[in-house]
């Protein structure tokens, strides 16, 4: 059963793509008339543990946890992207924690996506609800009936991965701030050039940069970034205190994988577009779902809040094994967890206990050449279906 109508060709939000564009050219240039004849244009990596201080503390660098030189650039760079300020954390869960561990105290109400990101979920379950914090999950598709207003903080993302349902950005903030609240939104999926939450009414945003941001499959590393400076100085002094720290090398690594995002975040959307369309047109799948896709219950809603599509498709096959065998049986699909890399991937989800079919799979489109990577998608698709 397919579920695109015939004849239809979703486009994707070409739009707002120029603002995007030279936002990000700008980005790119931004320190570009400033450094003295000489100076290097990379940030360098500074690997130390103290700095010269004698007298009294004094200067932006006095010990190793409190800051770095590699830390100012990429906050700068992260902050520059989305009009706020940054911090930087050595995972993306870390950035979850210190979200969570300085925006919530005992008798205070959490609320979670059920179909989220399952480390969140994970980590609220296992460390605040036992000191106190009442934790409540909620369906994606379900909070627009959600009462919002007596939460202290509502931390999202959207898409929900891994089943790709939306949340309106602009009504859950307005729902959200009416009771006093913050709305975090975790926006891993989409990065700072997909969609831009803080201009919606988000209090934060957080991201697992191991993902798109690096973008090499190489690093774990997250970040949060706020307009709120009283939000920022407490997560500050939460890395600061607590000490989840990122290194000075993978600071590096981020710095330098930030610097060809829109290039990549381009072929992502292009290839992840082209797939699903090609998917939705094919006899395998019993369903796919992608919001580019006209058919996606949220594509409207996804044309108004996102700059493109996002670079993760859901389909539907038989079962296990026929889920499987395609995994196997295409070349161009790496299996394993993650997304967000050069490398197109797939996993089903199944296998993490998520409340899918057994033959659901997460297919992470990467940076191939589009047309080659559709083609061989199609051609292990053929296989599955020729085995019937
Ligand atoms: C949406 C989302 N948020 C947060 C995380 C956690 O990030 P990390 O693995 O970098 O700690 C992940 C990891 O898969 C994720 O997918």
């Amino acid at each position: 059963m397919l579920n695109i109508p015939p004849g239809v060709t979703p486009t994707p939000d070409t739009d707002s793509a120029p603002s995007a564009g030279s936002r990000f050219a700008e980005f790119l240039h931004r320190e570009s008339k400033v450094p003295l004849p000489g100076a290097t244009f990379a940030p360098a990596i500074t690997p130390t543990s103290v700095y010269a201080m004698p007298g009294d503390p004094a200067g932006p660098y006095q010990y190793g946890r409190w800051s770095n030189p590699g830390w100012t650039a990429l906050e700068g760079a992260l902050g520059a992207l989305e009009d706020a300020e940054a911090i930087i954390f050595p995972s993306g869960m870390a950035a979850v924690s210190a979200v969570l561990a300085t925006g919530l105290r005992p008798g205070d109400r959490l609320l979670l996506q059920s179909d989220g990101y399952g480390g969140t979920r994970a980590a609220a379950a296992k460390f605040l609800a036992p000191m106190g914090v009442q934790v409540d999950t909620c369906a994606t598709a379900q909070l627009a009936g959600q009462p919002l207003e007596t939460y202290r903080l509502v931390l999202l993302e959207t898409p929900a991965n891994p089943c790709l349902d939306l949340v309106d950005l602009r009504a859950t903030a307005r729902r959200v701030r009416a009771g006093g609240g913050r709305l975090v939104i975790d926006n891993t999926l989409m990065t700072p050039l997909g969609q831009r939450p803080l201009d919606l009414g988000a209090d934060a945003v957080l991201y697992s940069d191991t993902k798109i941001l690096n973008g090499h499959s190489d690093v774990i590393f997250g970040h949060v970034c706020t307009r709120d400076s009283d939000l920022l100085g407490r997560i500050e002094e939460w890395r600061r205190i607590g000490g989840a720290i990122p290194g000075p090398f993978e600071t590096w690594m981020v710095q330098r994988g930030l610097e060809t995002l829109e290039l990549r975040v381009a072929r992502l959307n292009e290839n992840a577009l082209a797939v699903a369309r090609a998917l939705a047109a094919h006899a395998g799948p019993l369903s796919v779902v992608y919001p580019g896709l006209e058919t996606h219950p949220d594509h409207a809603l996804a044309r108004a809040q996102m700059h493109g599509f996002g670079s993760l498709i859901c389909l539907t096959l038989r079962d296990r094994d026929e889920a499987e065998a395609f995994i196997d049986g295409c070349r161009f699909l790496r299996a394993q967890t993650s997304f967000g890399g050069v490398h197109s991937s797939a996993e089903r989800r199944a296998r993490w206990g998520d409340p899918v079919d057994a033959g659901f799979i997460r297919l992470a489109v990467g940076c191939e050449p589009t047309e080659a990577l559709r083609a061989e998608i199609i051609r292990a698709m053929d296989a599955v279906v020729e085995r019937r």
